[in-house]
């Protein structure tokens, strides 16, 4: 339940943007469909991502690399109707994007069909390109570097990233570019706490965390680990937020609570 009518009005980027230049720390889940992404919206969630983790969480794949178009069209419109007052990204899904012409094509669909205000891809290089040309177009576009899931097969492994000095220097100028090609916010997934604070500090777009430390300008977790039902090992960085809570709406309320106050993640969910 909405504490009040103002709790309903719409967040847009331009919020966004100006929690991060006051403060006011970000806090974000993933969602699937309609029930859920409600709950998360009255709980005072301010960004909702329909992530392609969903290939794992929902679809029972070891990966995310086979999460179609039509699976993400589909998952976006359920939560689009759930939500009043978050802000909705959508994921592009592996290849969704390897191109411009392919990439307007699917990010108009998320937008268009789905009701997404900003998609997400992973990557810099020749994805700066493709981020170029939909910020351009008038389609808002949020980055993802550090752990991108997408590159599993080059990565071998879902781990840490960043943590050498010269993987580090990567990151750092992939931030710069992805940025400097127009997009307006960047997931860091999985970097060490410090050199997650050092991009946040440095960008002038929301860097949002997921296992890159407090010190991000806001937090996101997938839903299904929050909750505490993601089948297999919990990744270090997330919390079990049921656990305590006794319901789902508590839960994601504690989260956000957390997330505002900076009491999650500690030291023992950082890198
Ligand atoms: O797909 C997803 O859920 C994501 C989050 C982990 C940020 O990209």
């Amino acid at each position: 339940m909405y504490a009040n009518d103002s709790d309903t009005t719409p967040i847009s980027l331009p919020d966004l943007a100006l929690r991060k230049h006051s403060g006011t720390r970000i806090a974000c889940v993933t969602a699937y469909e309609a029930s859920i992404a409600a709950r998360a919206d009255e709980a005072g969630v301010d960004l909702v991502l329909v992530g392609d983790s969903l290939g794992m969480v929902v679809q029972g794949h070891a990966s995310t690399l086979a999460v179609t178009m039509d699976a993400m069209v589909y998952h976006c419109r359920c939560v689009a109707r759930g939500l009043r007052r978050a802000f909705l990204v959508a994921d592009l899904p592996f290849m969704a994007y390897r191109d411009v012409p392919t990439a307007f094509t699917n990010a108009t669909r998320l937008v268009a069909e789905a009701g997404a205000a900003m998609v997400k891809l992973e990557g810099a290089d020749w994805v700066c390109e493709v981020i170029a040309a939909l910020s351009s177009r008038e389609i808002p576009v949020c980055a993802h570097l550090g752990l991108t899931p997408q590159s599993i097969n080059r990565l071998g492994a879902y781990r840490v990233q960043g943590r050498d000095e010269a993987a580090a220097q990567r990151l750092r100028e992939d931030a710069r570019r992805v940025q400097a090609a127009g997009a307006q916010l960047l997931v860091l997934e999985c970097v060490p706490a410090r050199l997650a604070a050092e991009i946040s500090g440095e960008l002038t777009i929301p860097v949002i965390g997921i296992g890159a430390g407090p010190q991000c300008d806001g937090q996101i977790l997938v839903m299904h680990d929050l909750l505490g039902i993601t089948p297999g090992k919990r990744p270090r960085f997330s919390k079990d937020f049921l656990a305590d809570s006794g319901s789902i709406p508590a839960a994601i309320a504690a989260y956000v609570q957390a997330v505002r106050a900076g009491s999650f993640p500690g030291p023992e969910h950082s890198y």
